[in-house]
Parts: C-alpha cells; structure tokens; sequence
C-alpha cells in the first residue's frame, strides 16, 4: 500500500497580504496598519469581486423566480447555507439561519424562544464580560417577564470564575447566555464545561461566537450548545449577514419571529401556516449579495486553514504582549490563560481616546472605548481602553509600528 503523504500548507504572511487590498492604502501619509479587526476584519478581493459579479452577472430574488438569474442567485444563495453548515459542524443545513449579525441572531432567540419558555421567576446566565448584545435582550425579556438576570463574575485576569458559575446554577435557570471569547479582554471562555453543566439542570445554551468564529475551530456539535450566533464580516466577509445556528428540535418548536412573504406555507385571513426551517426565519428578501460573499470568505479562511491561521496569531499575539510589557506604565487589561489575538490596555493618566487619536495621526487603527461591554469597564474600573486586535494578515512589522506609534503617543501626551 502506498504510503499516505500529509502536506502541512505553509502559512506566508506576505501572500495572505496580497489578497487584501484595503492592507496597500495609506492613512495620513502612511502604510495603513490596521489593528481593529474585532470590530469588523478587512475582506479579501475574492469577497469583494463575489459582490460584484453578483450585482453585474445575477442579480435577482431568490426560491420564487423560474428564470434562470433568479435559479442562479438562489442556487448560490443555499451554497452558502451548507458551507456555513460545514463551517461550524452543524448536522443540518435547515440549522443555518441568515440573520444581520450576531445581534440579530441574539435576539431572534430571545424573542422566540424566550417568549415561549421563560417564565416569572425563570432565571437567566450571564457573565459580566458580555457585550451589550447578549446583555440588553436578555434585560428586555427579563423584565417582561419578571424572570432574574444572574451574572457571573470575572478576577482580575479577566476570566470567568467558574466556582460562581456552578454555584448560580439551579433547577431555577432556563438559559445560559455566553460569550465564546471576550471582544474585550481576548478570553476564551470554557464553553464545553458551561454547556454540560448548564444541561445538567435542564437549562439551554447560546453561545455568543462573534469574535470565536474567525479565530477558532467550532464545532456546534462537539461543543452541544443550543444555539450559536456570529456575524460574516468579523470573519472577513460582508457586513449586514450573520448566522444563527439552532438545534433543529429546538428551533422546529419555536414560535415564529418576524412574519412576512417567505417565511409563510399558506396565507388566508382566518389562518397562516408557516413554512419549515430554515425559511420559517427569514421574513422578506434576504441579503442575497452578502450571504454568497460569505460562502467565499469561509471558503477563503478555510483554504488558508484555521490551525494554521491560529499558529500565526497566537506568536503574534505572544509577541505583542511582551513588547506592550516593556512600556512604562501601560497596563494590559485581560491576561487569561486562554487568549485570542486581541489586546486591551490603558496607560497612566492618558485617556484612551488620544492615544486612538495620535495612533491613526500615525496610519495605525485601533479601537478605543468601552467596546460595548460597560459592564466590564465597571468591573475593572476604567472608562474603556485601547484595544489592538490582530487578524491573520498582521504582522510583527506592523507590531513594531504600534509599539513606536505608542511611544510617540506617550511623549506627546505625558
Ligand atoms: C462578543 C460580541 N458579541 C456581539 C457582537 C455584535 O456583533 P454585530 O454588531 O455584528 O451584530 C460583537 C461585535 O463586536 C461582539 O464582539
């Protein structure tokens, strides 16, 4: 028998580059080096040129058209569900459902499945490090129903404490809501452990993938959670598409969200009947450009390879940290053990803000503020910081810019 061969794609920074045209621009007579992937990454030509040849070539709506533009959009429009499908290890296509974003998949939950299961006197699993998404639908329906918010807690570290987890957990809670890794802090949370525990008394589990989808390897099933929410462009494809993701038993036995053309069986004036999943959920013409897009940066993440993209931001992340260390009286906000590429920090008496301000005076972008998670600011007591977030196509070149930019930023500051 032949021997099987396993070639390991290698990973070159420079051609992952290439690909991404926004990295070749200047901002304020500089390379622009771009550090805000967390709150949206750049896209690569592939998804750019897909919105285009769409919009050029076969426009048109889709699942109701005979023609052959609306036959073809369709036709691209489903590939998109099952390579999400693939992406996440969901069992089913029909457990795809295109939303805007990871809010809208947040609240389609809460506004379906909350409705019908939760109760007075139900109580809800938080953890402070959520953002204001998976934070405010849960308030919404909590006060509406006269159920209790529960949060757990976080050290100093900025992971969870598990212990508070576990003692929060009771026969009383009905739904674990939380975040797979902090847009704020990097944490990855230990989901698994959540879910399994969160089952035990009976509750169901989201899972907020917004910032995990693009950097880990997620498999819905492995992980068992009831649902699972991400939004296209964190993960290098378009904005205004996102994914939720439910178990079939779960979203069959749901009530319907919004109501509409599509999502219909049969319309009289006595009585509808709603269509089967995943349509039953996507009220209305979709977002037909974007979702196909989004079948391409998958297709794109997924040629470059997860592990292999991971490999690079972890040393990249390593890298950063040791070199942010080294600057007098920075402090980096967010030092779990398990870490996305992704840097919060604040530096003594200097404001975020006019760091962010002489960074991109610089050509440097990084995000500054509270990063929609004002809970979290309050815990660690801040009114926000800065945050460099890396994606697979920074580098350690570009780390040196930041590291530079900062100490620039200092002087002119102090
Ligand atoms: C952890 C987390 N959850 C939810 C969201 C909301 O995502 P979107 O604005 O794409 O709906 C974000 C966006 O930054 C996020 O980082």
């Amino acid at each position: 028998m032949a021997e099987s061969i396993t070639i390991t794609p290698t990973f070159d920074v420079n051609e992952i580059r290439k690909s991404f045209p926004v990295l070749e621009r200047e901002v304020n007579n500089k390379l622009l080096v771009y550090l805000d992937n967390a709150a949206t990454a750049q896209k690569p030509q592939s998804v750019i040129d897909a919105l285009s040849y769409y919009y050029s070539n076969y426009n048109a709506n889709i699942h109701r058209g005979i023609h052959s533009l609306a036959e073809e959009a369709t036709a691209a429009y489903e590939a998109t569900r099952v390579t999400v499908q693939k992406f996440i290890h969901a069992s089913y296509p029909e457990e795809i459902i295109f939303t805007r974003g990871t809010t809208e998949g947040i609240n389609l939950v809460a506004y379906t499945w909350g409705r019908q299961n939760i109760h007075a006197g139900d109580e809800i699993i938080i953890s402070t490090m959520e953002h204001h998404s998976n934070i405010v639908p849960w308030q919404i329906l909590c006060e509406e129903k006269h159920a209790v918010l529960k949060v757990v807690p976080v050290n100093d570290n900025g992971e969870l404490l598990m212990d508070e987890f576990h003692n929060l957990l009771s026969p009383k809670t009905k739904l674990v809501s939380i975040v797979h890794v902090s847009n704020a802090l990097g944490t990855i949370n230990p989901v698994k452990e959540i879910i399994d525990a969160a089952h035990e008394v009976g509750a169901v589990v989201m899972v907020d993938g917004a910032q995990s989808t693009v950097h880990l390897t997620i498999d819905v099933q492995k992980m068992n959670c009831d649902f699972f929410a991400f939004s296209g462009h964190k993960v290098y494809g378009p904005t205004g598409i996102g994914v939720l993701y439910g178990k079939k038993k779960i979203l069959e036995n749901m009530p319907v969200f919004m109501g509409g053309g599509e999502m219909i069986k049969e319309v009289t004036f006595e009585k509808t009947t709603y269509n089967n999943l995943p349509y039953k959920y996507e009220a209305g013409t979709p977002n037909i450009a974007d979702t196909i897009a989004l079948k391409v940066a998958l297709d794109y993440v997924t040629e470059v390879g997860k592990s292999n993209a991971k490999k690079y931001e972890t040393e990249l992340l390593q890298y950063a940290t040791e070199e942010l260390k080294k600057i007098p009286g920075l402090r980096i906000i967010g030092n779990a053990k398990n870490k996305v590429s992704l840097i919060s920090f604040v530096i003594e008496n200097i404001h975020p803000q006019d760091i962010g301000v002489l960074l991109d005076n610089q050509g440097i972008a990084v995000r500054t503020g509270h990063h929609c998670t004002q809970p979290l600011m309050k815990r660690f007591g801040i009114p926000g910081t800065v945050r460099a977030s890396f994606a697979m196509y920074n580098t350690r070149e570009e780390v040196d810019k930041l590291i530079a930019g900062l100490q620039k930023a200092i002087k002119m500051l102090a």
